[in-house]
């Protein structure tokens, strides 16, 4: 992974994070390498990690790079914070892999102030053949990944949930592999409020 990431990735997620402001939550920070790219505006950090490994994996980035953050044990379907508490979510690959998309975007609103920002670097299903042969891959990729669903159709599940997308913007091609291609990149306010 830290290769891959080095090679095909961190500019990705950076450029993704520098949309964060304000107290940020992070859902599924897995082993925390999106928090080496947190942007100055960020005042403050937590995050929601469903696998202990992760976690501690995550807690000892952050403290080899003087990171503050509160990793904490939970899923996005369930997110174990208050109303109205953060400014910016962040969600890095993650939205492919939660059980329940729609109840994990219903918590997020519900956990970000009215002008907050869900900040967003997703694979995603995409057009034509491409969609077709994941769509097709999904079901093993799925079992040998982890629960990772290559074909999820996340910007339509953004906007269901309430989000204006016009912040997002499709990266169709990286040097990423398919079926883990092309990639949704950054940021998704409230609607309506
Ligand atoms: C592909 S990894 C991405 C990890 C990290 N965000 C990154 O970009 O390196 C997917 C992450 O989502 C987490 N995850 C899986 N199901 C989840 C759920 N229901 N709620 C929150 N996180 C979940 C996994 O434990 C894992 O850390």
């Amino acid at each position: 992974m830290p290769l891959f990431d080095r090679t095909f990735y961190n500019r990705y997620r950076r450029e993704a994070m520098s949309h964060a402001v304000g107290r940020l939550l992070m859902v599924g920070v897995g082993p925390g390498t999106d928090l080496r790219f947190i942007p100055p505006a960020v005042t403050s950090v937590a995050a929601v990690e469903p696998v202990a490994a992760f976690r501690r994996m995550a807690a000892a980035l952050a403290r080899r790079h003087h990171i503050a953050v509160d990793v904490v044990d939970g899923v996005g379907e369930s997110i174990p914070f208050p109303d109205n508490s953060f400014d910016s979510v962040h969600i890095g690959l993650v939205l492919c892999s939660v059980d329940d998309v729609a109840a994990t975007l219903a918590e997020i609103r519900r956990v970000l102030v009215p002008a907050g920002r869900l900040v967003v670097l997703e694979h995603v299903r995409g057009d034509g053949t491409m969609g077709r042969f994941q769509d097709l891959i999904a079901m093993p990729w799925s079992r040998l990944a982890c629960g990772c669903e290559p074909n999820r159709r996340t910007i339509d599940a953004i906007a269901a949930a309430g989000f204006d997308t016009s912040g997002l913007r499709s990266i169709p091609r990286t040097l990423v592999p398919p079926p883990c291609t092309p990639h949704l990149q950054g940021f998704a306010t409230l609607a309506d409020e």
